[in-house]
């Protein structure tokens, strides 16, 4: 593993540069639950694990209010596009910076675009660690940042979409308990 821990310091840098560290422990926990659903995990998987969401540390402030304010909320379909594609292209150029081989390259590439959304069997087993983390990151840190500002409605559907985008049983298992605290913590 050559090229794992670099890609590591580079998200670790990139989002401390960006004053972002409160998104590290997400990134940390994805790659802790998709050795934990995948315990053969190669190179390629783990360094799109720690760097899928590294678009967040380029993102600019004004970008972020334009999609926060869309109909769609947090699940914005343009949003979605260039989280994943942005992502994708900077840990890509990351990578080959370092003269990691284009094959490496490639899937890395491959595995970060397509991390919301899943597809092939790699892609749905880094999208279910990302929602198992998210859950136990993230959840609690979301409605205390957003719910006065964006309201119940819109978080509670992006609750039920990163639970329900799950596919491995196991994964779900482990996210619901998670899951449900998160909804009844809208309740309240
Ligand atoms: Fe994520």
């Amino acid at each position: 593993m050559k090229y794992y821990p670099r890609a590591e310091k580079f998200v670790i840098d990139s989002f401390t540069k960006a004053g972002r560290i409160g998104g590290l422990p997400h990134l940390e926990r994805t790659v802790h639950w998709l050795r934990v659903l995948k315990p053969d995990a190669d190179e390629a998987i783990l360094i799109a694990a720690i760097a899928h969401d590294i678009e967040r540390a380029f993102r600019n402030p004004e970008y972020e209010e334009r999609f926060k304010s869309s109909k769609e909320g947090f699940l914005d379909s343009g949003h979605m596009k260039y989280h994943q594609g942005e992502g994708a292209r900077i840990i890509a150029d990351f990578l080959k910076t370092q003269g990691a081989d284009s094959a490496l390259v490639e899937r890395v590439k491959v595995l970060v675009s397509k991390h919301e959304e899943g597809g092939s069997d790699d892609q749905n087993v880094l999208k279910d660690a990302d929602s198992i983390s998210y859950f136990e990151v993230n959840a609690g840190k979301f409605v205390k940042l957003h719910l006065q500002k964006v309201g119940r409605e819109k978080i509670r559907k992006k609750f039920d979409w990163m639970f329900s985008r799950i596919t491995s049983e196991k994964a779900r298992g482990i996210a619901g308990p998670w899951y449900e605290a998160a909804v009844k913590s809208l309740e309240k």
